[in-house]
C-alpha cells in the first residue's frame, strides 16, 4: 500500500527520497510525489503512475533542499491523479502532507474546514490533515500536528513539513506502522524498512500515539498529550541486498528459490538438542497446557497457511481448531475465551484486519500468539507472544518463502505442544523432527533440479497459453487436493489468480461432485495434487471423473508413482517421497511456479500485480 518517506540531514532531499521511495515500489502504488524545502520556499513535485514518471519530471530541475517527504500512493479515497498525489498541502502552500491509512471522519471534518474558508484541491482524506494543521499552526509545527490528530478518527501514518521551519519533520501514527532511522548528522521517517536501509539499520518502531519531531541531530517524541515518551533503538539484520533482485528477473522467483534454505534455517534456529525451542515466546508453558482450543486468524496466504496448521496440531497436538479470515473474526462473535489459543499469522504484521482480530481476541481475554515475518511489527508487538519466521525481508506482493516459513513454524508450535501436553511419545515427536529436517532437505534438492534442469512448468505455461488463446480465452484453472494438501488448492489457485489474473479456484477434491464438477468441459485446466496420502485412491477418482469430461488434466504426484500412468493425464509433475504431512512443503514449489510462469507468458508485472498491494494496511 502507500508508502511514507522523510529526510533531514546534508544531502540533496530528492535523492534520498526518491530512493527510498523506489525501494517500497513492491508495496504497490499508483502516484507518487515528493515534497522540499529550499530557501524556506516549500517545492512539491506529484504525478500519477511510477516514480519514473516523477523522476523524469524532476530531472530538469532539481530541488536543492535538505528537508523533504515523500509518498507512493495507493489510492483509496480519489481516482490516481496528479492532484490525488500526495503530499497535500494547506490553503497557502506553507505544509506538506504525506500520509498512510484512510481519515474515517474526513467528509465531516472537510465540510467544517471549508465553512472555515479552507480551499481543497483534491478528492483525498488526507488533504484534511493539511488544512487542519494550518488552522492550528501558531509557529511551532509539532504542536499543530498534535491538535490536528486528536480530530482525525480512523487510521494513520503521517510526515509533515512547514516552509518556515526548515530542518523538521514531524511524524505520527495511529495504526499505520511509521518508523524513525537514526543516522549521523542526519535523520529519516518511514512507514517500511527498506525505505531507509540504504542509508541506516538503526531505527525507532514508534507506537500508536506517538508524535515525532526529527532533526538532522535530534528525535523527540511525544504522546498526543505532549508527554515526553522514550523510545529504545533496534538495529535491523537484514542488509539492502536482502532486498534486491540478485540476478533473478523478478523478486517472486527469488524468493520461491529461497524457500529451501528458509525452511532450513528455521530448524536450525529453533531444533536444540532434537527438542523445539523459542527463544523469544513469552507465552507460558502452562498456558499451552490449560488451553482448551485454538483459533488462528490471517489473511490471503496467512489464512492458507493457518489452515494447513489445523490439520498438523490436530493430527498431534489434539486440539480442537478452528481458522477464521481476519475480516469475518473481527465482525462476527466468535465464541472464544481465555482458554483459546489465538495464533495469529501475518507476514507483514500490519494487516488492518488481522491486527483488529488480535485485539478483539485480547478484549475477550484470549491468549494471543503471533507469527510474523516483520520484526517489530504491530501484530508482533501487541500479541501475548511472538514467533517470527526469520524468512528475511519478501518484496514480491504474491507471498511465497513467507508461506513456506509459517508452515515451517506451525509444523514446530505443534512438536513444542505435543511435548508440553505429551500428546506425542518422545520417541515419536523424534521421528516427527526427523522427518520435518528430511522435507527441508528435499524442499532444497527439488528447487536445485527446476534451477537447474529443464524446467517443465514453464513448458506447461507456454502450452497453457496457446490452449487459452485456442479457447477464445475461456480456459481458466481448478486446483483440487484434499486433506493437508487442500489449503495448498486454494494457495495454488490464489498465486496464479493474483499475478496473471486468469480465474482460479481451489476445492477440496470430495466437494467437486457438490456443485465444482458442472464446470468441467474441455476449458479448464486441473491440477490436482495426488501424492502419496491416505487419500490418494480418492483423487484417482476424482482425476477419472475429470477426465471424463475432458478437464485438461497436471497431476501433482509423489517421485516413482506407476499408477498415474493409467490414468492419460495431460501433464505429471512429481515430488519426492515424505510423509504426507510435510508433503505441501514440497508440494507449493511446483504450485508457485506454474503461476510465476503463466503469468511470465502473459507478459504481466510479476512483482507488482495491479490492484494489488503488499501489506493490506486499510479495511
Ligand atoms: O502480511 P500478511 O501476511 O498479513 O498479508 C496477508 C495477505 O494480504 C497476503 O498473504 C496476500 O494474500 C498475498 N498477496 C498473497 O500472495
Amino acid at each position: 500500500m502507500c508508502g511514507i518517506a522523510g529526510y533531514v540531514g546534508d544531502k540533496d532531499a530528492q535523492g534520498v527520497l526518491l530512493k527510498s521511495l523506489s525501494r517500497m515500489e513492491y508495496r504497490g502504488y499508483d502516484s507518487a510525489g515528493i515534497a522540499v524545502i529550499e530557501d524556506r520556499r516549500m517545492f512539491v513535485a506529484k504525478k500519477k503512475g511510477k516514480l519514473k514518471v516523477l523522476a523524469d519530471e524532476l530531472c530538469p530541475n532539481q530541488i536543492k533542499g535538505t528537508t523533504g517527504i515523500g509518498h507512493s500512493r495507493w489510492a483509496t479515497h480519489g481516482v490516481p491523479s496528479d492532484a490525488n498525489a500526495h503530499p497535500h498541502c494547506d490553503c497557502k502552500g506553507k505544509i506538506a502532507v504525506v500520509h498512510n491509512g484512510i481519515i474515517e471522519n474526513y467528509l465531516e471534518l472537510k465540510s467544517s474546514l471549508k465553512r472555515e474558508g479552507h480551499k481543497f484541491i483534491s478528492e483525498t482524506d488526507t488533504e484534511v490533515i493539511a488544512h487542519l494543521i494550518e488552522k492550528f499552526y501558531s509557529g511551532d509545527i509539532t504542536e499543530a500536528v498534535r491538535k490536528a490528530i486528536k480530530l482525525l478518527h480512523g487510521s494513520y501514518a503521517i510526515a509533515v513539513i512547514h516552509k518556515d521551519e526548515q530542518g523538521k519533520i514531524v511524524g505520527a501514527r495511529l495504526d499505520s506502522p511509521l518508523i524513525v532511522g537514526l543516522g549521523k548528522g542526519e535523520n529519516f521517517i518511514a512507514s517500511d524498512v527498506p525505505a531507509i536501509l540504504d542509508y541506516t539499520h538503526k531505527v525507532i518502531y514508534l507506537d500508536n500515539n506517538d508524535v515525532v519531531t526529527i532533526t538532522k541531530d535530534s528525535v523527540a517524541i511525544q504522546n498526543i498529550t505532549g508527554r515526553i515518551i522514550h523510545r529504545k533503538p533496534s538495529v535491523i539484520k537484514w542488509n539492502i541486498s536482502q532486498a534486491e533482485k540478485c540476478g533473478y528477473k523478478h523478486f517472486m522467483l527469488k524468493e520461491i528459490f529461497e524457500q529451501g534454505d528458509v525452511v532450513e534455517k528455521i530448524i536450525d534456529e529453533r531444533i536444540r538438542d532434537g527438542r523445539v525451542e523459542f527463544d523469544e515466546l513469552k507465552i507460558k508453558e502452562s498456558d499451552f497446557r490449560r488451553i482448551k482450543n485454538i483459533t488462528i486468524v490471517a489473511c490471503g496466504t496467512a489464512y492458507h497457511a493457518g489452515l494447513t496448521g489445523k490439520y498438523v496440531i490436530e493430527e498431534h497436538a489434539k486440539i480442537p481448531c478452528t481458522v477464521d479470515t481476519s475480516s469475518e473474526f473481527r465482525y462476527r462473535n466468535p465464541v472464544v475465551t481465555k482458554d483459546t489459543l489465538v495464533i495469529i499469522v501475518s507476514q507483514s504484521g500490519e494487516t488492518a484486519d488481522s491486527l483488529a482480530a488480535l485485539r478483539e481476541a485480547k478484549r475477550r481475554g484470549c491468549v494471543v500468539l503471533a507469527i510474523c515475518n516483520v520484526l517489530g511489527s504491530s501484530i508482533a508487538r501487541e500479541a501475548n507472544g511472538v514467533i517470527y519466521t526469520h524468512a528475511g525481508p519478501e518484496i514480491a506482493v504474491a507471498s511465497t518463502k513467507a508461506y513456506t516459513a509459517q508452515l515451517a513454524i506451525f509444523y514446530l508450535v505443534t512438536f513444542y505442544i505435543a511435548r508440553i501436553r505429551k500428546t506425542v511419545s518422545p520417541s515419536g515427536l523424534k521421528a516427527l523432527i526427523r522427518e520435518f529436517k528430511k522435507c527441508a532437505a528435499l524442499m532444497n534438492e527439488l528447487l536445485g533440479e527446476y534451477r537447474s534442469g529443464y524446467n517443465m512448468l514453464a513448458a506447461y505455461a507456454q502450452e497453457f497459453k496457446k490452449y487459452y488463446h485456442l479457447k477464445h480465452n475461456k480456459s481458466y484453472f481448478l486446483y483440487l487436493a484434499r486433506n493437508v494438501n487442500y489449503p495448498n488448492a486454494l494457495e495454488g489457485a490464489l498465486k496464479l489468480k493474483e499475478i496473471s489474473y486468469i480465474s482460479a479456484e481451489g476445492y477440496p477434491a470430495g466437494e467437486m461432485k457438490h456443485g465444482p464438477i458442472a464446470l468441467i468441459d474441455e476449458n479448464p485446466w486441473v491440477v490436482c495434487i495426488a501424492v502419496k496420502s491416505k487419500t490418494y485412491d480418492k483423487m484417482l477418482s476424482n482425476i477419472q471423473e475429470i477426465k471424463a469430461r475432458g478437464g485438461i488434466m497436471i497431476v501433482i504426484v509423489t517421485e516413482g508413482d506407476k499408477e498415474i500412468m493409467h490414468h492419460n493425464v495431460n501433464y505429471v509433475i512429481e515430488i519426492p517421497s515424505v510423509e504426507e504431512l510435510f508433503s505441501p512443503l514440497l508440494v507449493v514449489i511446483p504450485l508457485q511456479l506454474l503461476a510465476y510462469y503463466v503469468a511470465l507468458e502473459f507478459g504481466y508485472d510479476i512483482d507488482q500485480p495491479r490492484n494489488l498491494a503488499k501489506s493490506v494496511t486499510v479495511e
